[in-house]
């Protein structure tokens, strides 16, 4: 009684052994054909070819008739032709990438990553929208849910991580800094422009904080990736001479994972970042394929398109998997950001099931017919958990005794799959058969193929968001930064001759 709960019935947590397997791991990871096709991302479009009432959803016409459309964006994209340029910059270095990253370059971060990961225990990626998503949804998809809790051994010799820079809650900023007390603590500032004003505030607070601790050791614990040239971030750095790393003139934040921004914080969480880009070079030829029918990317963005053009105006991005739904919460950058221009584009909602089927799940069977699903459905889990036996039977559970919980969850998304389906809500499932980094990087290869055909076929620029620069913009304006001061004045105008309503 006195010693608590015994869990080693259920054994060693297998996520945990990866994590130490990854630190003792010394090759570089080359998949063999084995290896590739079991782990293959597989896109179903049952649940749209088809519906209850004979009448699919969408039809193989439709996706017939729209695929020469979409081979002729593939190759606009292909050529560096289109609506792709942000300024004078063509936006499309994301397409190359996989095969232009070199293993050198890789085994440079790996190593850089590591020494530092050996000096601290504290690791704090500093960033907001594209220059943090794809770091914490990788790290989230490939570790242990409560990480920061589990022994450094455990964690495979990983200092604790952190991602800060995100918000500007005072509250959420304090308790995160508790954690780093009495720590030695290296952060990562991420920010193309080197103005983004919450990721910059965070970085003043930390880097103040750090050079209290180490002095004039303290450029060994700060890390820049920023412009090469331009910006505050790029003075300050040079000035204060941070090591740094470049974010690609010819990349979007939002597509951004497998550079440097990517790339250096994932590696200090001991993610072998070989395999990664090992999945994003697999999904690039796979997706390059002119072949409409052989090329889940383009059927993936034309579903969407035709979805949307149906009146679908919300995609609800569920799964089971509490890893695997931090894709969800990318996908939920990467999409908007791209397709949400000139009132145009589907809202992404990212969710957890089967949590969500006991809330929003009402809405998605029976209210508005405007919601299409994408699954998120993982086939395999790191961790298998049998369910006991009960001689007594007293909840009626036995007939599931001696079954394992992956076999209930992967209902939570087959369950609803077909009820939704049933009730007008058409569904694609995107099978991710485990949680490897191969896999991830696979999967967002093919989401950032998607999202330039879905901007290309909606007649859009995918790569620039001036939505989100207005609202920077406004925000400079509103804490009086030097050089704003006219549309301070503007907007001071402004909301002084609205009608105040304040009840
Ligand atoms: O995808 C994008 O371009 C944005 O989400 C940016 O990454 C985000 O606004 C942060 O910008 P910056 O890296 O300039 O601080």
């Amino acid at each position: 009684m006195n010693s608590g709960l015994d869990i080693s019935p259920f054994g060693e947590n297998r996520t945990i052994l990866k994590q130490k397997r990854l630190q003792k791991k010394r090759e570089r990871f080359i998949p063999d054909n084995n290896f590739i096709k079991e782990n293959k991302i597989n896109l179903d479009i049952t649940y749209i070819l088809n519906s209850t009432d004979d009448r699919p959803f969408i039809s193989i016409d439709e996706l017939d008739e729209i695929s020469p459309v979409v081979v002729e964006k593939h190759n606009q994209l292909r050529h560096g032709e289109g609506d792709c340029k942000d300024g004078e910059i063509t936006m499309l270095g994301w397409q190359s990438l996989p095969d232009e990253i070199t293993a050198g370059h890789l085994d440079d971060i790996t190593s850089a990553a590591r020494k530092l990961a050996n000096s601290v225990d504290v690791f704090v990626s500093l960033g907001i929208g594209g220059s943090y998503l794809g770091i914490e949804a990788t790290f989230k998809a490939l570790t242990h849910t409560f990480f920061n809790q589990l022994s450094r051994e455990q964690r495979g010799d990983a200092p604790e991580i952190y991602f800060l820079g995100q918000s500007t809650d005072p509250d959420f900023f304090r308790d995160s800094l508790d954690m780093l007390e009495g720590k030695r603590v290296a952060i990562n500032v991420i920010s193309k422009s080197g103005t983004t004003t919450e990721t910059a505030v965070a970085f003043r607070i930390l880097r103040d904080l750090i050079e209290k601790w180490a002095g004039s050791q303290s450029t060994e614990f700060i890390f820049v990736t920023t412009d090469k040239v331009r910006g505050a971030l790029k003075k300050l750095t040079d000035k204060k001479e941070y090591k740094t790393f470049v974010v690609p003139d010819d990349v979007g934040g939002r597509f951004s994972v497998l550079t440097d921004v990517g790339l250096v914080g994932l590696a200090v969480a001991g993610i072998d970042i070989h395999e990664f880009a090992a999945g994003f070079r697999n999904m690039k030829k796979r997706v390059s394929s002119d072949d409409f029918w052989a090329n889940p990317a383009m059927i993936h963005a034309a579903v969407r398109h035709l979805a949307y053009k149906k009146g679908k105006k919300i995609e609800v991005v569920a799964t089971n998997s509490t890893a695997i739904y931090h894709l969800g919460r990318w996908m939920e950058q990467l999409f908007p950001e791209s397709e949400g221009h000139n009132g145009y584009g589907m809202w992404v909602s990212p969710s957890m099931y089967p949590e969500k089927l006991h809330a929003n799940g009402q809405m998605v069977q029976n209210g508005e017919r405007n919601i299409m699903e994408t699954f998120l459905r993982l086939l395999s889990h790191d961790n298998s958990l049998k369910i006991p036996g009960d001689p007594e039977n007293l909840d009626g559970l036995n007939y599931l005794a001696g079954g394992d919980m992956s076999f209930i969850n992967r209902m939570a998304i087959d369950g609803p799959a077909y009820a939704h389906f049933q009730g007008g809500v058409p569904n694609m499932i995107i099978d991710i058969s485990r949680r490897n980094a191969f896999n991830i990087g696979q999967f967002y290869y093919m989401m950032e193929k998607s999202v330039a055909l879905s901007g290309y076929l909606a007649g859009h620029n995918p790569f620039v968001q001036p939505g989100v620069e207005a609202y920077k913009k406004a925000i400079f304006a509103m804490t009086s930064k030097p050089g704003s001061e006219k549309y301070n004045k503007a907007i001071t105008e402004t909301i002084n001759r609205l009608n105040r309503t304040v009840i």
